[in-house]
């Protein structure tokens, strides 16, 4: 059986119903990412000085990096109301209209899954974030007649997984786009310590630097990871968790030393190996470990991208020397990782 979820980013429900309480609410307690940080403290700075509502923000990334966390410090810095929906939730013209008409004056609007807006939807907004104006129809057939209806300035946060999505007339009315990137290891560290004192979890430095070598790069991973561990410490060990209790936890849960597991290494294993070091289609790939193409784009692959396990080329996916050096698999010597090239 998979762990749900153990090592993807995307939420599971135990996540959702946790995450509230270990989300930061303000700049100071989001840890990591010090560029961005200082680039948002001074738009945030800049437009309090002059009494206005910060420039619409747009975060990318891969999830469980922060983005919805870092929405709701905007508006909390800004001493304003957070107002969430998601592109999915707006179906229709009239659902954001609604929404919109809705927000004082400075309020944040948080589009979560941006890239999901119905095309029709998404023309109701240009208007609403570059002039403030709500511009409606309606009515129907020879009745049918458009009203505009003026907006009190606010602020459009709108985040996304897939930022090439983002239609780009869209994409160019936000003021700011940032992108969230992977958390290296200390940051990590820093969160689980952070989340292991909310929990109330007894843990050494040890304990955490091994959960957070093994979390992805993502605090969602690390907050789940400590979560498992925090179990496995409290049935098989004293409750304390250190280095060893950790690594012992993330054994049981086959969650490796660089934090690959099961699906990841039947990735790298097929590439390297099956498809003889590639190159290999996305859908030919994903036929292979067994899951849906678009669950090895989004939750496996970014990951093993980033880390230099595979390569993306434009006849598909390669494996690389880290590949085989973490399979363990010799390329000289193993025949079939040298085999002919099955790729498309
Ligand atoms: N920089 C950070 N410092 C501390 N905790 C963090 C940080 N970033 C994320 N977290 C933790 O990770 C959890 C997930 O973050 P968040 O929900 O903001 O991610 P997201 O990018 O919106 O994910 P998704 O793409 O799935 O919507 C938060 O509840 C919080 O506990
Ligand atoms: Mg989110």
């Amino acid at each position: 059986m998979r762990e749900e979820g153990l090592l993807t980013g995307d939420p599971t429900p135990e996540d959702e119903a946790i995450e509230f309480g270990l989300r930061p609410h303000r700049m100071d307690e989001f840890v990591g990412q010090g560029a961005l940080k200082e680039r948002l403290a001074i738009l945030i700075e800049a437009a309090r000085g002059r009494g206005e509502a910060i420039d619409h923000v747009l975060f990318s990334g891969p999830p469980g990096l922060g983005k919805t966390s870092l929405a709701g410090i905007l508006a909390s810095e800004m001493e304003a109301h957070f107002r969430g929906t998601s592109g999915p939730a707006l179906d229709r013209p009239g659902d954001l209209a609604a929404v919109i008409t809705n927000l004082e004056a400075g309020d944040v609007l948080f589009i979560d899954e941006i890239h999901r807006l119905p095309r029709q939807v998404e023309e109701v907004l240009y208007p609403a974030m570059e002039d403030f104006q709500l511009d409606i129809v309606v009515g129907k057939g020879p009745a049918a007649r458009s009203i505009k209806i003026d907006l009190p300035p606010f602020t459009l946060v709108g985040a996304t997984t897939r930022v090439g999505r983002v239609a780009p007339p869209l994409r160019d009315r936000f003021g700011y786009v940032a992108r969230i990137d992977y958390y290296d290891r200390s940051d990590l560290s820093a969160i689980i310590h952070r989340s292991a004192a909310i929990l109330e979890v007894d843990i050494d430095p040890d304990g955490s630097e091994t959960i957070a070598s093994r979390s992805r790069g993502t605090p969602r991973v690390a907050n789940r990871l400590l979560r498992r561990v925090r179990d496995y410490a409290s049935v098989r060990a004293d409750g304390h968790i250190d280095g060893g209790v950790a690594g012992r936890a993330l054994e049981v849960f086959e969650v490796d030393e660089v934090g690959l597991d099961k699906v990841d290494r039947a990735i790298l294993h097929a590439v390297a190996v099956k498809f003889g070091g590639g190159p290999v289609g996305l859908s030919t790939l994903a036929i292979a470990v067994g899951e849906e193409p678009e669950t090895v784009e989004d939750a496996y692959e970014p990951f093993l991208l980033q880390e230099g396990f595979l390569q993306r080329t434009p006849r598909g996916r390669i494996a690389t020397e880290r590949a085989y050096e973490h399979l363990g698999i010799d390329r000289e010597t193993n025949p079939s990782a040298q085999g002919t090239l099955l790729g498309e």
